[in-house]
């Protein structure tokens, strides 16, 4: 039995056929994987289906019934849930607060019971969470989990994940994955948007594939495999990128001597963090998320203070600099959070001449035209799917993610600093994300690789450093290092010979 059933949903964005003529169906109790790459439609069909968008065609059945979703509101009252990427919870409330926002009818509840009720509906869910926590103290992890709770507590039937995994490390998405499987086994239907193959094969029992807002084919997962989906999504095969063996230059660009540097709670988040990368090296950062990488990136991009310690930058030292000054001295940034590095209200060609204005100023004012050109010559050279006139709130996630890096590769940065490049990106995006950052390399750059994707800090590095509770707790030349092995690294169970290639 089909809880849901789109048919025939057409969406169009000005000259954009962001979906066309889609059917989609989900059945009770089922988690249906949609993929697709970068900007295939898949964020908007489901947006249609929690009343965020209305469709130009087609209708929606739910139930067998055909029913009008003008509003979330709509949405919820039918039983269908949906977690965006970007959580709507609101920071200063606690969890509890959050869960029953809107949903009081408006009766002031006492804070006791409120609390009561969640812990209840907490427990029923099998959802891990402190009804009484303030959200803003909660981890992304956490976060989601309420975010579902809030879904669940509305008594929903159908709940929409949106690439939630993307924001998640390796323990929080098992977590994930018991929470949906014991969800499903209670009768929820999922479904569950990812650009992971492999999480495709590990928790859904039905794909839908989309390309270019068409839909290539619905699968069950026990049929099908990750070669099979790759091309159905991109319509060949994919390779993989792996770096060539290179000598790497002599010259230090960027050395980090002893830094020390606190976390937004004033807490100890980099202790004696030491690093050289050279011209023309990659090295990667390997590490569970939240061990002092973020702080790193901050520092090392003058978004952060260090509390002591020395950062120089082909030679020339930065400690303390502003972010300006890193820019100046040639560090180029790639951002984790790509919503922070771009206005979206902005055009595309302003977002791509944002941290340059001064390059288009004739005469006190800019110049539009070149602004353009600009931006012309960049969307040709990085593909991105987008025209220099879109507000950059329209572009999809893959999109985005190339904006920002035509922005900061095109200056020919001595540094640049990448902070989990691929994360949601499809297999094609992640591809030549990855290229990209191995020609920074050819060109002569010094590249740091912040990953929490060991295959892809395997793929590209010439040097790995492990991170552990704001330490680098061993640096290994790639040819030494295995999955086996830095997993242990990053789970704090090994210290290498600190130092030993740490040093210059
Ligand atoms: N509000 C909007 N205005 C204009 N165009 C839009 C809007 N939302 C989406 N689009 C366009 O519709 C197409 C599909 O986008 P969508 O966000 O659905 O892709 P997606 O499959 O979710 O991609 P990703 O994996 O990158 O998140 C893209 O070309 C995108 O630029
Ligand atoms: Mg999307």
């Amino acid at each position: 039995m089909d809880i849901v059933q789109m048919r025939g949903i057409t969406k169009r964005f000005g000259p954009v056929v962001a979906n066309d003529h889609i059917d989609f169906n989900l059945r009770k109790g089922e988690i249906h994987a949609l993929l697709g790459e970068n900007g295939a439609g898949k964020t908007t069909l489901m947006r249609i289906l929690y009343g965020l968008y209305r469709a130009d065609e087609g209708e929606i059945l739910v139930e067998g019934w055909p029913v009008r979703i003008n509003s979330p509101k709509d949405a919820i009252a039918l039983g269908i849930g949906m977690v965006t990427q970007h959580f709507a919870l609101v920071p200063p409330l606690t969890v509890a607060e959050n869960v029953v926002l809107g949903f009081t009818d408006g009766f002031v509840l006492e804070k006791a019971t409120i609390e009561q009720r969640v812990a209840e509906a907490a427990k029923r869910f099998g959802l891990e969470v402190d009804p009484s926590a303030v959200v803003r103290h909660l981890s992304v992890g956490q976060r989601q989990r309420v975010e579902i709770l809030k879904a669940l507590y509305r008594e929903a039937r159908v709940l929409i994940l949106d690439e939630p995994t993307a924001v998640l490390v390796p323990q929080e998405i098992d977590a994930l994955f018991e929470t949906l499987e014991r969800l499903r086994a209670g009768g929820l239907s999922v479904i569950f948007i990812t650009h992971k193959l492999e999480e495709v094969m590990r928790i859904s029992d039905r794909v839908t594939v989309l390309r270019d807002g068409r839909v290539v084919g619905t699968v069950e997962t026990a049929r099908t495999n990750e070669r099979e989906l790759a091309r159905m999504m991109v319509g060949r095969e994919t390779f993989g990128v792996r770096r060539e063996e290179r000598a790497v230059g002599e010259q230090p660009l960027l050395q980090v001597e002893r830094v020390c540097a606190e976390d937004d709670q004033g807490l100890p988040a980099l202790k004696e963090v030491s690093l050289v990368v050279h011209a023309g090296e990659i090295l990667g950062i390997a590490g569970v998320g939240g061990n002092g990488q973020k702080e790193l990136a901050e520092v090392l991009s003058g978004v952060r203070r260090p509390t002591s310690g020395r950062i120089l930058v082909d030679g020339q030292d930065l400690t303390g600099a502003t972010p300006d000054e890193f820019t100046a001295a040639g560090v180029g940034r790639i951002p984790e959070d790509r919503h922070a590095g771009v206005v979206g209200e902005l055009s595309v060609a302003e977002n791509l001449a944002l941290e340059y204005l001064e390059e288009f100023a004739r005469g006190g004012m800019l110049d539009r035209e070149a602004i353009r050109r600009h931006a012309e010559e960049l969307i040709q050279r990085f593909q991105i799917k987008a025209r220099a006139t879109d507000r950059a709130r329209t572009l999809s996630g893959g999109n985005l993610q190339k904006l920002i890096l035509a922005r900061v590769l095109s200056r020919d940065p001595k540094v640049v600093l990448a902070s989990q490049p691929t994360r949601g990106l499809d297999v094609g995006a992640t591809e030549y994300v990855r290229q990209q950052l191995l020609a920074q390399r050819a060109r002569g750059a010094a590249v740091l690789l912040i990953s929490e994707d060991l295959d892809e800090i395997l793929a590209l590095s010439d040097r790995i450093a492990v991170m552990y509770e704001g330490e680098i707790v061993g640096v290994l030349p790639a040819q030494d290092a295995d999955p086996e092995r830095l997993g242990l690294m990053m789970s704090g169970a090994v210290k290498e010979r600190q130092g030993a290639y740490a040093e210059v």
